[in-house]
């Protein structure tokens, strides 16, 4: 069974990820510091596969805790890297954060590439390198442009660190390129954690139809679109993670043409913010509270994929609707809400 290292593996995407490998017949272990993340989705994985998943818990940007996780696993024969910070607005206010953490645990990941002559290696890109793009839908060929944040230049620079040292060693690599993943696992067992208030699209409307939060700001109607608010293209977590078991694959039978190609992970749709708010009121029965307010700093106008490269080349088909991805999303935190009160209760006693 073929070893993959998945850092980051008690995040989101990670998490996700992990349940498909170990359905597709890989061995996954986890390295996550979890300073963004807690085992907690683990637990999750364990319910849903019956697998218990160890975690390194190894801060990626020492290189001798790295290494030394790659002395114990010298069979490692590939490697996911989701391991970084991705908010944007911290990325502004931490810039130097940022590049240490996200570029120092990416350069330590591939000296052990190297060393431990690991053979594939798929890097978690983003739509933000296009920055604000003069053509939709964007192809994987489309120019990059300015990143609109420190985070965007690390996945700009992170992707040229990959691309130039995998035409060096051994090893053969795949970037792929995320839209807006959303959703959860239709189990409702694991999904999104986002740490205190949630920048993200879809978790404020789940916790603004919960309760969490009092009022969802849409942030901006004034833009040039169909109905004034952003396009962006929200993808299901679970498309996104399935998609890095097909590149693995796809590695793994050779198919690849160059050491290091990209791929787009997204639907191809283009979803305004007051349509997501539509399609969640519709599946969820809820009647969402949200106000129009100012433009956020940093948003573009509209993005969505040309995805034609990743559903040709790796066979990778759209298996949610935005209204399953609504659904689950809104299933999880749900659930969330249960456990909760679960865990508040004074009766419930851990056994
Ligand atoms: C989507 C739209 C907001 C919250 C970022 C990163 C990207 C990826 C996903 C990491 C925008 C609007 C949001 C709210 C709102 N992250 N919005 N009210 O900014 O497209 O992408 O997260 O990989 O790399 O750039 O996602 O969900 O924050 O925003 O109106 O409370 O929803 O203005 O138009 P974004 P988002």
């Amino acid at each position: 069974m073929k070893k993959i290292l998945v850092t980051g593996g008690c995040g989101y995407i990670g998490a996700h990820t992990i349940i498909d490998l170990i359905e597709n017949g890989f061995e996954p272990i986890c390295v996550d510091n979890n300073s963004r993340s807690t085992p907690v989705l683990l637990e999750g994985i364990e319910k849903i596969t019956g697998k218990k998943i160890k975690n390194y818990k190894v801060d990626l940007c020492s290189f001798d805790e790295t290494h030394a996780v790659f002395q114990e696993n010298p069979d490692i024969e590939g490697i996911i890297h989701f391991a970084a910070y991705k908010a944007v607005g911290e990325s502004v206010h931490e810039p130097l954060l940022y590049f240490e953490n996200n570029l120092f645990s990416l350069i330590n990941i591939l000296k052990c590439v190297k060393e431990f002559k690991v053979p594939y290696f798929i890097f978690s890109s983003s739509c933000t390198v296009y920055g604000n793009p003069d053509e939709i839908p964007v192809t994987e060929n489309t120019p990059t442009k300015p990143a609109e944040s420190p985070y965007g230049y690390t996945k700009q620079i992170g992707e040229q660190i990959v691309s130039e040292t995998t035409k060096t060693i051994f090893a053969q690599s795949i970037l792929l390129r995320y839209f807006n993943p959303v959703g959860a696992h239709p189990t409702a067992l694991i999904g999104e954690m986002p740490l205190g208030k949630p920048e993200n699209l879809v978790p404020a409307i789940t916790q603004t139809a919960i309760g969490k939060i009092p009022q969802l700001k849409v942030h901006g109607n004034d833009y040039p679109t169909r109905d004034g608010s952003c396009v962006r293209d929200y993808i299901h977590v679970c498309d996104i993670a399935h998609a890095h078991i097909l590149a693995l694959q796809y590695l793994i039978k050779r198919k690849n043409k160059s050491r290091c190609e990209i791929f787009n992970l997204g639907t191809g749709n283009g979803v305004t913010v007051l349509e997501a708010i539509k399609a969640f009121e519709k599946v969820s029965g809820v009647k969402l509270n949200y106000i129009i307010g100012p433009r956020r700093q940093g948003d573009i106008v509209a993005v969505y994929a040309d995805n034609k490269l990743a559903r040709e080349q790796l066979g990778w088909e759209i298996e949610y609707s935005l209204d399953e991805m609504m659904l689950t999303a809104w299933k999880w935190e749900l659930k969330l809400k249960d456990d909760e009160a679960i865990h508040n209760n004074p009766n419930f006693k851990m056994n």
